[in-house]
């Protein structure tokens, strides 16, 4: 039985949510009483590992990324990585906010991850500090410089929000591209308490109003999209390389290749989908298959329309 569905789409890219707490509270994502609920029966991180393992052998995994919440508070982050990336063919990677990112990179002996995104929606701390009520952006930055030290790949998120870093647009763009960083920006998606209180509209920027103010200030040429990538892709001039995730407004729901697992051991098939399918007292191959053909089926022909759930409670 292959999984494979009617548009061709299958599971190659798996995300997998180590826990959903974070140590940041952007006002995006999290709503003030949405935060610090901490995540109870989770399973063991061998456990974890071993249903990875069982996904692995049912699928063409070339990707796992780990997420969460934030991946780097999970508190055995260091043995799933070092685990992964001796038992696992797939390349390692992770998304993660940077602000506790140097420790980890420091104590993983050189087991680094293939390739780390790290979210950066602003290089000022004022504005820092009154997205994700978080002080000391330098922490992110050490971290950004510390993970190009160590050679990992490394590529900038910026979600970009309408009166509150929109107008860092350039200078992102100008910091990443000096250090050769490649940066997406990231239109907000319909999720979490956003979505839910109508908040969404009032904050969104998109992909044309991204590339009109890039435009403003540097010639661009246009690079497309890859299969399965998120993010559409562009040059400057002066080679800094830059894409948009512009979920909202060129959805590319048609060729997504992400399976997502969560800390309980339940799969999902989409970012917005609240259905979760749970896989961990699966032991056969034929009904684990079954069971990933359904999450399949919760995959939207052309667009996301939106979740309750926030990038907290499924991982980005
Ligand atoms: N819309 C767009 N991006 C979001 N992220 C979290 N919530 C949202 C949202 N509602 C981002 C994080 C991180 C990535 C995983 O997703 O900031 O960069």
């Amino acid at each position: 039985m292959q999984v494979i569905d009617h548009l061709g789409r299958s599971f190659s890219s798996l995300r997998v949510s180590l826990l959903n707490t974070c140590n940041l509270s952007c006002s995006y994502c999290v709503s003030d009483n949405e935060q610090k609920k901490n995540s109870t029966n989770a399973l063991s991180w061998q456990n974890l590992c071993s249903i990875i393992e069982k996904l692995e052998k049912n699928l063409n995994i070339s990707t796992i990324r780990l997420t969460g919440g934030e991946p780097t508070i999970y508190k055995n982050i260091i043995p799933v990585i070092k685990y992964l990336k001796t038992n696992s063919k797939a390349q390692i990677k992770i998304t993660t906010n940077g602000y506790l990112l140097k420790n980890v990179l420091e104590n993983l002996d050189n087991n680094f991850p293939d390739a780390i995104n790290i979210s950066l929606d602003t290089l000022q701390e004022k504005t820092f500090y009154s997205l994700s009520k978080k002080k000391n952006i330098q922490k992110v930055l050490d971290a950004i410089e510390y993970a190009l030290d160590c050679q990992i790949k490394i590529k900038i998120n910026t979600v970009v929000i309408k009166n509150t870093n929109d107008t860092e647009i350039n200078d992102l763009l100008v910091w990443a591209g000096k250090r050769n960083i490649p940066i997406r920006f990231l239109e907000l998606m319909r999720m979490g308490h956003f979505f839910q209180n109508n908040k969404f509209e009032s904050s969104f920027i998109s992909q044309q109003e991204i590339i009109s103010k890039i435009s403003n200030q540097f010639n661009i040429k246009e690079l497309g999209r890859l299969k399965n990538a998120t993010s559409h892709d562009w040059e400057t001039q002066e080679g800094y390389k830059f894409g948009v995730i512009a979920n909202e407004s060129v959805p590319f729901c048609n060729d997504c290749n992400r399976l997502r697992l969560d800390s309980y051991g339940n799969i999902y098939g989409c970012l917005s989908s609240n259905l979760p399918i749970d896989i961990t007292k699966i032991a056969d191959h034929f009904t684990l298959k079954k069971h990933l053909l359904e999450a399949l089926s919760h995959k939207k022909e052309t667009k996301f329309e939106g979740s309750e759930l926030s990038m907290l409670k499924i991982g980005g």
